[in-house]
C-alpha cells in the first residue's frame, strides 16, 4: 500500500502559531506507523487567510485539514486511519 502522505505547513501563520514542532513529526512517528507515511513541507496550504489563521497550524493527512494541529494530534489520527 501506498504511504500516506502527510503534508506540514510551514508558512508563516502556521510557524508563529506553534507549528514549528510539527517539522519534528517524521522523527516522533510510533514504530507501527514508520514506512507507512511520508512526511513532506509546504509553503502555504491557503488556509491562513480571513481570519482562520486562529485554527493554524494546519496539517493535511492525505487530502483531510486538520487545524490547531499537534504531533499528537497528527499521530491520533494516522493511528485511527491506517490502525
Ligand atoms: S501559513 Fe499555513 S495555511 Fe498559510
Amino acid at each position: 500500500m501506498e504511504p500516506l502522505t502527510v503534508t506540514i505547513c510551514a508558512g508563516t501563520a502556521c510557524t508563529v502559531m506553534d507549528g514549528t514542532g510539527l517539522l519534528l513529526l517524521e522523527d516522533q512517528l510510533p514504530e507501527g506507523l514508520r514506512g507507512r507515511v511520508r512526511v513532506r513541507g509546504a509553503r502555504c496550504l491557503d488556509h491562513c487567510r480571513e481570519g482562520r489563521g486562529l485554527e493554524a497550524p494546519y496539517v493535511l493527512i492525505g487530502d483531510e485539514l486538520m487545524g490547531r494541529a499537534t504531533v499528537a494530534k497528527v499521530v491520533a489520527r494516522l493511528e485511527e486511519r491506517l490502525g
